[in-house]
């Protein structure tokens, strides 16, 4: 075959293919290499090739390594390690070495053949990520699991001791403050374990005035509500629909407690309830500092939080909870007025689509 031809073939290959001299300067750069290290033929052709080297690596005396073991062994295959690009990036390369030799086997350089793996080794640490964050979760939820039965137990004991007071005992009122602050920390508690492991609703007939009811008791007595008015909208009839009163009342909760923390400075949730042909319809406004669309997008997304205290798992749990009852949450605002939560909970048992 015409050396030309096979010299050009080399030239345009998309993979890196580079030869350097006896004194490790680049005496062929090809396309792929351009591609790769950002640097034009005419740029490093005469250039000493350890320009590609980050600083550290050639630190541990790497090309020496590498031409050692080229002499001893007659190549180097798949060598993986960093280079840098023109751009400054590091890139995780595996790199193919060839002695180039005269006839009489002295050795004038070598050829090597380089591909980006990047992709791989990120491949490889999203595996692991996810590994670990599935590690993780068990952990939680094993820890959460724990938590949730001292906590049935603080307030089993409570209950005892505010039974046995007399009725107008003003330290019932700090029992029953105890018995909402447990209720509050068992409800955080929940969100960790449906993040970590989710759980299918046991679904009960339950009245969603009643719940909402108990859930404003509750979230009434946290310090962030005293400057906020809580108004209800409930209609006269009673709403009972099927649900899992504990995962439905977690939702609630949280979303209480995020209207009411975007009103430092007070304001007023309205809890609005209605139906319509489907659904009970429930909506939280708050008159607070709203969301713009960045936050917007990325609201319902695990840990997302703009909270310096917030974990992010409020809302993507409450989503889960909903979905997994059939039902959706919707999310509307409006920078510096407020924001409304839209959740609906169908009347009835929606079965699964056949496609799902
Ligand atoms: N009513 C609301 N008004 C304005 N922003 C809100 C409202 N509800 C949620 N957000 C925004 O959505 C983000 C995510 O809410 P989410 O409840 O998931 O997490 P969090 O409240 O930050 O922390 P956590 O609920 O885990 O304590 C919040 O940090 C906030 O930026
Ligand atoms: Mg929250």
């Amino acid at each position: 075959m015409d050396e030309q031809k096979l010299l050009t073939a080399l030239m345009e290959s998309p993979d890196a293919i580079i030869a350097v001299d006896a004194d490790e300067k680049v005496a062929f750069w090809n396309r792929g290499a351009e591609v790769l290290f950002g640097y034009r033929a005419q740029e490093m052709v005469g250039q000493p090739i350890n320009i590609l080297v980050p600083p550290d690596v050639e630190g541990d005396g790497e090309l020496v390594e590498l031409t050692q073991r080229l002499f001893r062994d007659g190549f180097v295959r798949n060598y993986r390690t960093r280079r840098l690009t023109k751009d400054g990036r590091r890139v995780l390369v595996e790199t193919t070495m060839t002695p180039i030799t005269e006839l009489d086997g002295t050795s004038i350089g070598s050829m090597l053949v380089i591909r980006d793996v990047s992709n791989v080794e990120r491949l490889h640490e999203d595996l692991l990520f996810a590994e670990n964050l599935a590690s993780m979760g068990e952990m939680a939820a094993a820890l959460a699991h724990e938590i949730k039965n001292d906590l049935a137990g603080i307030s089993g004991a409570i209950q005892v001791i505010r039974n046995s007071m007399d009725r107008d005992d003003p330290r019932c009122d700090v029992m029953a403050e105890i018995l909402a602050q447990v209720k509050k920390l068992d409800s955080s508690v929940r969100d960790l374990l449906t993040l970590a492991r989710p759980t299918a609703p046991q679904l009960e007939d339950a009245n969603v005035c009643f719940i909402l009811s108990e859930v404003i008791s509750i979230v009434k007595r946290d310090p962030v509500m005293k400057e906020i008015e809580i108004v209800r909208d409930f209609p006269p009839e009673v709403c009972h629909i099927p649900l899992d009163t504990k995962q439905v009342s977690q939702v609630f909760i949280n979303t209480m407690m995020n209207a009411a923390q975007a009103m430092p400075r007070g304001g007023r949730v309205t809890v609005k309830v209605s139906e319509n042909k489907e659904d009970v319809v429930i909506a939280f406004t708050d008159t607070g500092v709203g969301m713009p669309a960045d936050v917007m997008a990325s609201a319902f997304t695990p840990f997302f939080t703009t909270k310096p205290g917030g974990s992010g798992v409020g809302l993507s749990v409450s989503k889960r909870i909903i979905e997994a009852h059939r039902g959706r949450i919707e999310a509307d605002s409006e920078v510096g007025k407020g924001t409304t939560f839209t959740i609906y909970l169908p009347k009835r048992r929606r079965t699964r689509r056949t496609n799902e």
